[in-house]
């Protein structure tokens, strides 16, 4: 016999990892009276300092105000009534309050799920992290369970439902049988080397560039952070990008004629990302429901991978409360549906997004001139231009 110990408990929802999908979730349910135990594989200092996403529509503003946790979202975040878009040397604005009648807010992922752990911890509920082997059972026969490791001890959680909301990475999809499920995949020649900056944004809004020499982004997460990304390829070396290569590239690529550029820093951090397009179908399978990443992933070009991911969770909480409250199983039933439907909308703005201002490798001068002229008849057009904007600050509410 073993002589490790082992734990047991039980609860009504298990959430497999706690990024904004699996906070948010933990916390929707709570506000609707409903228990979780939320299982993490990493640290909370690693979960918390993982930099990445930083624009949230409208909607997921709304959903983190209303769930009580946009105190200081509201007060930090930075509201931005359009965006830029570079390029031939020259800068143009869509501005979205007036096309779409809605703005977006620039807040870091970071502070996202910093505020949803600090209300995580409020409401007392648990939250492991460092949780090690992770494993599901019995989600098809109607006994779901959660099976892991943490501090010498074996875990079981004995649940009504799990929610897979671990990233692309994740345990949850690959646990649900292969012909039960498809996925859906495109992936991109190239990916985007981001760095963090120890200095103030020159712009108020963000600028989208293409430029001969590729894609660039300017991007913020404070009064005196900058973030930046450069098109580079999928599996760039980091050693091949000195500080000073990254700034006089992304100086070349985003300076424009009037003499608009960003303005050069120390560097905080850099990382690279490939970039693909993946939807799984259907995002359940018995009581297993994945939500965000874990479901579905896509080119950062968009912004819209953080705002699917908390447009999931509120369509499950919803569900999950209707199943406890009132024994109604026909919102989970069309979780799926009502999601995908979301997703592949996001999925066709970002691939739109990303094919407009990306330059293919070995891609040629047909190519660029195509994608010139795309750029120069979406400014020149306000239904173009509309289109863009209403996808960009996300589907009404009413599709939530
Ligand atoms: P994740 O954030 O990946 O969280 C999953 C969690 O599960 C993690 O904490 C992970 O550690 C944990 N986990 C994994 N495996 C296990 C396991 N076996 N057991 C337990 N836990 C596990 N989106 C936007 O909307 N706007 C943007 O501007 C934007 N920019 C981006 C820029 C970059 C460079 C990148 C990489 C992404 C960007 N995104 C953006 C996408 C966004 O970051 C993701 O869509 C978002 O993180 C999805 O949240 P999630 O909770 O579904 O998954
Ligand atoms: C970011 O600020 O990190 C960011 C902004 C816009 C994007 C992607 C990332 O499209």
């Amino acid at each position: 016999m073993s002589d490790t110990a082992h734990s047991s408990m039980r609860t009504q929802v298990g959430i497999v990892g706690a990024g904004p999908a699996g906070l948010m979730l933990g916390h929707l349910l709570h506000l609707a009276g409903i228990d979780s135990v939320i299982v993490e594989k990493h640290n909370r200092e690693h979960v918390i300092e993982r930099v990445r996403a930083g624009v949230l529509e409208q909607g997921t503003v709304d959903v983190m105000v209303n769930a009580g946790v946009g105190d200081r979202l509201l007060r930090e975040g930075m509201r931005h009534g359009g965006i830029y878009l570079a390029f031939l040397g020259q800068r143009h604005r869509i501005d979205f309050e007036d096309l779409a009648g809605a703005s977006i807010t620039v807040y870091g992922q970071n502070e996202v799920v910093k505020d949803l752990i600090a209300a995580r911890y409020a409401t007392g509920r648990p939250l492991y992290f460092e949780a090690r082997d992770v494993r599901l059972s019995g989600f098809e026969d109607g006994q779901p369970g959660i099976h892991f490791r943490s501090d010498e001890k074996e875990h079981e959680i004995a649940c009504d439902f799990i929610a897979g909301c671990d990233g692309f990475h994740g345990v949850c999809r690959p646990s649900m049988p292969s012909e039960k499920w498809r996925a859906y995949e495109r992936e991109y020649p190239f990916g985007w080397l981001g760095i963090l900056a120890n200095v103030a944004p020159s712009s108020g809004e963000l600028v989208y560039s293409l430029h001969q020499r590729g894609f660039a982004l300017f991007s913020m997460r404070s009064p005196s952070v900058t973030r930046l990304y450069l098109q580079c390829a999928p599996d760039e070396s980091l050693d091949a990008w000195p500080d000073d290569r990254i700034w006089d590239e992304l100086l070349a690529r985003l300076g424009t004629a009037d003499g608009w550029r960003p303005n050069r820093g120390g560097i905080l951090q850099k990382n690279v990302t490939g970039m693909r397009s993946f939807v799984a179908e259907p995002m359940c399978c018995g009581r297993l429901f994945l939500a965000g990443d874990a479901a579905h992933i896509l080119p950062p070009t968009g912004a819209k991978g953080l705002n699917l991911a908390i447009a999931d969770v509120v369509i499950l909480s919803r569900a999950l409360a209707a199943f406890y409250q009132d024994r109604r199983e026909d919102l989970l039933d069309s979780y799926s549906v009502l999601c995908l439907r979301r997703a592949w909308r996001a999925q066709r703005f970002s691939w739109w997004m990303t094919s407009m201002l990306h330059r293919a490798p070995g891609g040629d001068e047909f190519d660029y001139r195509r994608q010139i002229a795309e750029l120069d008849y979406l400014m020149s057009s306000r239904a173009a231009m509309t289109s863009l904007a209403e996808n960009y600050v996300g589907l009404p509410t009413e599709q939530r």
